[in-house]
């Protein structure tokens, strides 16, 4: 028996990285899981992944950009499984740069991908969930946002700041239907091409060297991340309204 027997999730940018352990810790605990993303070779692997361990689950090319692709793939979830019950908003981009060098069309896709991308996510999954009669939302933000800056990346920096608003925002709008909406702010997880593997590759840190970086020194390990993801989408969780989880080995509090 699963912790998630029944229930059907959705998980944005599950080609690779944070994403795909997230839909594969899913599909362990019984999730239906629908995993969406433009990478469809990444997808694709992952959907293979994930049914190489039992798990049942679709792909579905969706650009989190785009409203029509946010309605869609709620759409065919629904379609396929008949409900919608969990979300993880996690698909984002990240490219680094002094402020001096950034350009409007750097501006516009970090805007468009991380911010418009979970607001769109959000109103098309809170619909549906209204119809269910519940369900949790994640969105995946990050420490760089409201909790802290970071140089050069000051963009990616602003759009975490207003994923982190959004949530507490729309959480308030759904908390009496029995819709919980939370974030997760994370930082150093081990899940290799991620956006913290670019950092370190930037910042040429080795990574043997970057779980030094960490209070608890070492990174973070994939099933740290999901399991802070699945408590957030448990019955055990719906008295946390709007919160923004800190995973991070302590990074901020250091
Ligand atoms: N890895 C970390 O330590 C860390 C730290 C802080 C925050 N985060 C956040 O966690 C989430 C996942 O991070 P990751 O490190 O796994 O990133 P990643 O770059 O490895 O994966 C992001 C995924 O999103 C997909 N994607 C990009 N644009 C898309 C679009 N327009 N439509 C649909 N999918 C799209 C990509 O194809 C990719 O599969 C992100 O929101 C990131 O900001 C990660």
């Amino acid at each position: 028996m699963g912790s998630f027997d029944g229930k059907v999730a959705l998980v944005t940018g599950a080609a690779r990285g944070l994403g795909r352990v997230t839909a594969l810790a899913f599909a362990r605990e019984g999730a239906r899981v629908v995993l969406t993303d433009i990478d469809e070779a990444g997808g694709a692997r992952s959907l293979e992944l994930l049914r190489a361990e039992g798990g049942e689950g679709i792909f579905l090319r969706a650009d989190v950009r785009v409203e029509r692709d946010a309605e869609e793939m709620v759409g065919k979830t629904v379609e396929r499984y008949g409900r919608l019950d969990c979300a993880v908003n996690n698909a984002a981009v990240v490219r680094f740069a002094p402020i001096v060098e950034e350009t409007s069309e750097s501006f516009d896709l970090h805007v468009d991908t991380n911010l418009r991308g979970v607001f769109y996510a959000m109103k098309h999954e809170i619909r549906q969930m209204l119809k269910n009669g519940g369900g949790a939302i994640v969105n995946q933000s990050s420490i760089t946002g409201s909790l802290t800056g970071n140089a050069n990346e000051s963009i990616y920096a602003a759009t975490k700041g207003g994923v982190d608003a959004l949530t507490k925002s729309v959480a308030l709008e759904v908390a009496k239907n029995n819709i919980s909406v939370n974030a997760i702010a994370a930082c150093g997880i081990d899940a290799p091409g991620d956006v913290f593997h670019q950092w370190m590759e930037r910042e040429n840190i080795k990574p043997e060297e970057a779980g030094k970086l960490f209070p608890i020194g070492r990174m973070g390990k994939a099933e740290e991340l999901t399991a802070a993801v699945l408590f957030l989408c448990s019955e055990q969780a719906r008295f946390i309204v709007g919160h923004i989880l800190v995973v991070d080995g302590g990074w901020i509090a250091h």
